[in-house]
């Protein structure tokens, strides 16, 4: 079962968006085995971001990323990272479409609201990042049988 990392980034906690934000992955069929909240280190904010090191953006996008506090997620489900993305809406949102989280509840590429992992491999890694594997849940979804054929 695919897993993707999902974080709740600090302009979503701050603007009382948590609970919108949870509950849309949880309405689309995502199961939830792992939740904490915390405040990123500037070490695992690198860590998370490595591939944008040396980007234009990568100063202010650390700085951001560790403002405030985050919620940090892990959803599996067949496809979790492109249901996921899809749910989450275009890096920019502007360019997001409505009924996105993005499209519905952002303005600007620098507070995006959200963070999903980018292919499997990617989830995989940053799921370890943020979680002991004993901190995550492998539980019976009383509802797996009306979501998952
Ligand atoms: P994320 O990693 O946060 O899920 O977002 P993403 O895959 O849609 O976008 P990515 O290319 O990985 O960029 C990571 C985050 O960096 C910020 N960013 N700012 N100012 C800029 O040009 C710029 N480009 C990217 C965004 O917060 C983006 O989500
Ligand atoms: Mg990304």
């Amino acid at each position: 079962m695919e897993r993707t990392l999902i974080l709740v980034k600090p302009d979503g906690v701050q603007r009382g968006l948590i609970g919108e934000i949870v509950g849309r992955f949880e309405q689309r069929g995502l199961k939830l085995v792992g939740m904490k909240f915390l405040q990123m280190s500037e070490e695992l904010a690198g860590r998370h971001y490595a591939v944008h090191q040396g980007k234009p953006f990568y100063h202010g996008l650390v700085e951001y990323i560790t403002s405030g506090p985050v919620v940090a997620m892990v959803w599996e489900g067949n496809h979790a990272v492109a249901a996921a993305r899809a749910t989450m809406g275009a890096t920019k949102p502007v360019e997001a479409a409505p009924g996105t989280i993005r499209g519905d509840l952002g303005m600007e590429i620098g507070r995006n609201l959200v963070h999903g992992s980018d292919s499997p491999e990617n989830g995989v890694k940053e799921v370890s990042l943020f979680f002991h594997e004993n901190e995550l849940v492998a539980w019976q979804r009383a509802t797996d049988g009306w979501i998952i054929e």
